[in-house]
């Protein structure tokens, strides 16, 4: 692999605190300027920003001139060094030194926020006063039963929110630890956010309920099923609420497909795969890990060889929540091969809430797609994407579906997915976000 995740997120990161400082547009085509809510005092005033994705404009301001110290000697050496080809020498990005020990760690690459005016600095914290407006005395919702002594003076709605809309942006300022794209600008679609978008039913099957996105819903899994390589006609998909919905459902069908099957997954799986055989009332087998977060490939083996005679439920992580250990589905697949487990003995179920996008993007990356012996990919939406709600994308083989399929009368459609209304706002904030990167765009924002 050319580039570890580490090391081309820190260069995502690096590129993108560079961007935020200069003038930004979402697209090639339409160019957009905030100016931001913050008192003069805290000094950041007017903020131009951009998709992290975009490409570069040409009226980019030029760089500030930096007064040159004079050329050490380790100066020289690296000059040198960066003169000469060496391996991976496609960043312009110095080694950043962050053995500042003050600071508390170093900044997520995926965290540089920029959208709201933030960017420019951490938003100071709220006053006691501000505070005060979202206790649960402030916030609460009257009744008319409150017991004797209860505060009757509850502050108004408007100041409440203005204290909130504040306590969002410092904690956006300071975001940290998940893997979140903040970087996003779906001010367009604003104007949506006044209509009751449901998409009940199935995406692929017309209901009788209206206010619906369900040709944007089409036009995501479309475009993930492209990605992943299935078959025109081969595939089935839905926007879900999270990555966690997308992995209850890749699971379900796997026990549908294998009411037998035993279900192995890595010890640092995500905890809604033992969750989702924990609902289903599954076998389930935690096998351990490699030092780098991996499967144990051979203790993998030994198990799936001591239940021959169950099927086999496989979850593959690509990406393990805390070390981003790609299981190596190649691999696994010989295992299989080896044991002489035939494909019809076998379900595999790819949890991609972190980087199953991704990994189409990485040179050298293995092949995650359903060109392989793979039956659905679970990933999330809110996160390498960047969506301002929880969301995901849940991706199978359309005859799996089938064993799951109900009809129901009143929606004049099938209930297919986990949850019956379903959030019409997120469809449509996925396909803005992917149209509007497009593929370079998510490329830019991979690599
Ligand atoms: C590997 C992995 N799988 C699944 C999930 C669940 O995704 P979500 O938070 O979208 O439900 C996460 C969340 O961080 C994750 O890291």
């Amino acid at each position: 692999m050319r580039a570890s995740f580490i090391h081309s997120a820190s260069r995502v990161a690096s590129r993108a605190a560079r961007r935020s400082a200069s003038s930004i547009g979402s697209g090639s085509t339409h160019h957009l300027q905030r100016t931001s809510s913050f008192p003069a005092s805290s000094g950041i005033t007017t903020t131009q920003y951009r998709f992290k994705s975009a490409e570069p404009l040409h009226e980019d301001p030029p760089p500030p001139v930096v007064e040159q110290a004079p050329p050490t000697p380790a100066a020289d050496t690296l000059a040198q060094h960066e003169a000469e080809p060496h391996l991976d020498n496609n960043t312009d990005d110095t080694i950043r030194d962050y053995s500042d020990v003050s600071k508390a760690g170093t900044p997520s690459p995926w965290a540089v926020f920029d959208a709201w005016g933030a960017g420019e600095g951490i938003v100071d914290p709220l006053s006691p006063e501000e505070e005060s407006m979202l206790s649960p005395d402030m916030v609460r919702i009257p009744t008319g039963y409150e017991e004797e002594g209860t505060p009757v003076n509850v502050a108004d709605e408007s100041d409440i929110l203005k204290s909130y809309d504040k306590l969002l942006k410092r904690k956006s300022s300071v975001h940290f630890g998940y893997p979140y794209n903040l970087m996003y600008n779906h001010e367009e679609l604003y104007e949506f956010m006044k209509y009751s978008i449901n998409n009940l039913g199935d995406p692929f099957i017309t209901s009788n309920y209206g206010v619906h996105s369900r040709q944007f819903e089409c036009a995501v899994i479309d475009f993930f099923a492209s990605l992943w390589k299935m078959e025109p006609n081969s595939y089935w998909g839905y926007v879900t609420t999270c990555g966690t919905e997308g992995n209850l459902h890749g699971i379900l069908l796997a026990r549908e497909c294998h009411p037998d099957g035993i279900l192995y997954s890595s010890r640092e799986t995500h905890y809604s795969i033992f969750k989702a055989a924990r609902y289903y009332r599954m076998d389930a087998k935690a096998i351990p890990t490699l030092p780098m977060g991996e499967i144990d490939y051979d203790a993998l083996a030994n198990e799936i060889a001591k239940n021959r005679d169950r099927p086999v439920i496989m979850n593959v992580n690509i990406g393990t929540t805390v070390k981003g250990a790609v299981d190596n589905l190649d691999r696994i697949l010989r295992i299989l091969k080896t044991l002489g487990i035939p494909r019809e003995r076998y379900h595999i179920h790819c949890d991609g809430a972190l980087f199953a996008m991704m990994m189409p993007f990485i040179d050298w990356a293995p092949e995650v797609s359903f060109q392989k012996p793979i039956d659905s990919i679970a990933v999330s939406g809110h996160k390498m994407l960047g969506c301002p709600m929880p969301c995901g994308i849940a991706l199978s083989r359309k005859e799996h579906v089938k064993k799951v399929e109900q009809k129901i009368e009143y929606l004049n459609s099938v209930d297919t997915t986990i949850m019956g209304s379903r959030n019409g706002q997120a469809a449509l904030y996925l396909w803005y976000s992917l149209r509007k990167k497009g593929i370079a765009g998510i490329q830019r924002d991979v690599v």
